[in-house]
């Protein structure tokens, strides 16, 4: 059967500041979603949370960009802010951008990861979820896991993912996508998503063609709020990603090992500074520290005719120790440099900044050299 996965998700409110969701958004949501199911709308849902972001995570067999399905995430969404209202949480309704719902979400503030595939004989399907980050933060795990044969052992020695993989690649400033092969156009692929604010990784396809449709994508990321005004700075989109695993595809664990790895990415504090990307299990996936450090949790499912069964956290276990006190290291030391870049993002990348105003005020103090 063919089913869809779709992860939605938006920051209707933070508890405090914008560290958490607060637990009564997560009950609504879940109460939405219910009903939802009830109606047979949805065949399954989970939902969570990640620092401040509510995910609705469901799988159905509508298809991607099912006006339905977006119309239920968008009056889930008003509903928990309604609450977010009531409880005068922080930012209340942040991403919900526009008034009135217009047949499908992209482009109104929540972000969307969503694919639609013939369901495998055992269908791994792993949901990752960031805060305090940007799409592009997807890059280098996505990369890793389907083209870095370091990291993928199966991309050498399992004959069916020896033919490599397709990738999507979004300009999000010229607002242009390009499909690139691997393992030949390896190096090219690198010199576009490396920039990683402005080149993004949308989708991986197999090239295995005895095992998956052309068009069968097996990674999705969000990229929402970029995707849709391209070229103008609107902020952090605190990214969600869809991976399905094994049987042509990585291991379970070929799909985390990217993540062993805190990398750094940009969307800390006040959406202006770098930090080191921490996995974290859903109950410390909470930005305290300067507001983070971004965060990213993984939710496991094993898909069975189209439901999503019970979720296993994959980052809450010892193994992910090591990377979380590097994480903590590499917080520390970046912290360090206050208000000073590589810290703070460079003046394009920041999500607000005095600049201008000082200029204009310093304007006649300023003599020729
Ligand atoms: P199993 O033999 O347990 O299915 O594992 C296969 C595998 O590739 C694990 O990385
Ligand atoms: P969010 O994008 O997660 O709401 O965070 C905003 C911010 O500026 C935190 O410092
Ligand atoms: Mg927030
Ligand atoms: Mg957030």
């Amino acid at each position: 059967m063919k089913v869809t996965f779709s992860i939605i998700k938006a920051d209707v409110g933070g508890w405090p500041g914008h560290s958490l969701v607060h637990p009564r958004l997560i009950e609504t949501a879940e109460k939405e979603m219910e009903k939802a199911k009830k109606k047979g709308i949805i065949r399954d849902f989970h939902v969570t949370h990640v620092g401040d972001d509510l995910e609705l995570i469901m799988t159905h067999t509508k298809g991607t960009d099912n006006k339905q399905i977006h119309e239920l995430a968008w009056k889930t969404f008003e509903k928990a802010t309604e609450v977010a209202k009531e409880l005068k949480l922080y930012g209340a309704g942040q991403d919900l951008l526009s008034d009135a719902f217009s047949g499908n979400i992209k482009g109104m503030g929540p972000g969307v990861a969503e694919m639609e595939f013939e369901e495998r004989k055992g269908e791994p399907v792993i949901a990752f979820m960031m805060d305090k980050t940007e799409p592009g933060a997807f890059n280098l795990p996505i990369y890793r896991m389907f083209a870095d044969p370091f990291n993928t052992p199966g991309l050498v020695i399992d004959p069916s993912m020896h033919r490599g993989f397709t990738f999507e690649i979004w300009d999000i400033m010229e607002h242009k996508k390009v499909f690139m092969n691997t393992p030949e156009e390896t190096y090219d692929i690198l010199a576009l998503i490396g920039a990683k604010s402005r080149f993004v990784i949308k989708r991986v396809y197999s090239r295995n063609s005895d095992k998956f449709a052309k068009d069968e994508p097996v990674a999705v990321v969000s990229t929402e709020k970029l995707y849709q005004i391209a070229g103008e700075y609107v902020g952090k989109d605190d990214p969600v990603a869809v991976v399905r695993a094994q049987s042509g595809l990585p291991a379970l664990g070929e799909v985390l090992e990217p993540w062993a790895f805190p990398h750094l990415v940009s969307g800390w504090m006040r959406g202006s500074h770098n930090g080191p990307i921490m996995p974290v299990g859903i109950k410390n996936a909470k930005c305290t520290r300067f507001d983070g450090p971004p965060r990213v949790a993984a939710l496991g499912f094993q898909v069975a005719n189209g439901t999503l069964g019970m979720p296993a956290d994959l980052f809450d276990d010892p193994a992910w120790d090591y990377t979380r006190n590097k994480a903590q290291d590499i917080a520390e030391y970046m912290r360090r440099h206050g208000p000073f870049e590589p810290h703070r993002l460079p003046l394009e990348d920041m999500e607000y900044t005095t600049l201008p105003g000082i200029m204009k005020e310093l304007g006649p103090r300023f003599q020729k050299l």
